[in-house]
């Protein structure tokens, strides 16, 4: 098969969470740059218009849809539009998240008494693990019941390297959010799988995003992270486009439950 059909995601009908910033305007990129429709979900509805009508600029077909992931009901009505609209759901993406904050430890390798366990606030951790868990079992039951009636479909979950290592400087609440987001992928695409819909999960390492305040934007972030990356700098948002290519197209049709790092090699451990 030539590249341009493996990787053709032309016509298909794309939904992104939170796809106004960071990681999941890159993948929106990636769909409406190579002929998909594609819908922004995002609660900030400037940013997700402005996104919306760049993409557009360029001759992507994109829209936007205000709406809170963390809310059920919303969630369902506007996955129901897009079916009425444009008569598919072929792609989710549910990638919309937070961060918890700084981990435990600073960058500078002192421990920060805020971030101690017994200090973090319950309310950070129901923000986070309502967020970054709950709404992503939500937007994966709101696209589901769509997908099965069509016969197929494309799951593709913003995870982290967190999903599957330890992380002193990251929250402990979001550490554990993605533990729980890489167990939802796996049991949901075996799951789903005799229904010929795929779910796998896309695993950034640190980058350069508007998450946390943007904190991975300030260089001495950038610096940090990017010393204990064995490709010696974080991940820029541009570089998830492949990944999100190769699980949105036929490329990975055999492909399911898998967690696709992109981290430049920050799983495998700190080099020199
Ligand atoms: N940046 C990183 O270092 C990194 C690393 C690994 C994984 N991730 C994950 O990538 C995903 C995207 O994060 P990002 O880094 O691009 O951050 P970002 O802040 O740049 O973008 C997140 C987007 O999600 C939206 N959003 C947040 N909560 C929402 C809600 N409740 N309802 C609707 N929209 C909501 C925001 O408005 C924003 O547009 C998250 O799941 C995050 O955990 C990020």
């Amino acid at each position: 098969m030539k590249i341009d059909q493996l990787f053709c995601v032309r016509d298909l009908v794309a939904i992104v969470t939170g796809g106004a910033s960071g990681i999941g305007r890159a993948c929106a990129e990636a769909m409406a740059e190579n002929d998909a429709v594609v819908v922004l979900f995002d609660r900030d509805a400037d940013g997700a218009a402005r996104a919306a009508r760049e993409m557009s600029a360029k001759g992507g077909r994109v829209t936007a849809m205000t709406l809170d992931v963390t809310d059920r009901a919303a969630l369902e009505a506007a996955m129901g539009e897009v079916r009425g609209a444009l008569g598919r759901i072929d792609v989710v993406f549910a990638n919309a998240g937070v961060s918890g904050g700084p981990g435990f430890v600073g960058l500078d390798g002192v421990r920060d008494s805020k971030a101690a366990f017994e200090n973090v606030a319950g309310e950070v951790w129901e923000r986070v693990l309502r967020t970054n868990i709950m709404s992503v079992q939500a937007t994966l039951a709101a696209a589901v019941p769509h997908m099965k009636r069509q016969g197929h479909g494309r799951i593709i979950v913003t995870s982290s390297v967190s999903a599957t290592r330890t992380e002193p400087h990251v929250a402990t609440a979001y550490v554990a959010s993605k533990g729980a987001v890489g167990q939802l992928v796996r049991q949901a695409a075996m799951e789903l799988a005799a229904y010929n819909i795929n779910v796998n999960a896309l695993a950034p390492g640190p980058t350069a995003t508007n998450i946390g305040g943007g904190r991975l934007q300030a260089a001495d972030a950038q610096k940090g992270f990017g010393a204990l990356t064995p490709m010696r700098r974080i991940g820029m948002p541009d570089d998830m486009k492949g990944a999100a290519l190769f699980l949105a197209s036929p490329a990975s049709a055999y492909v399911t439950g898998a967690h696709i790092a992109v981290d430049g090699g920050a799983l495998l451990g700190k080099a020199d």
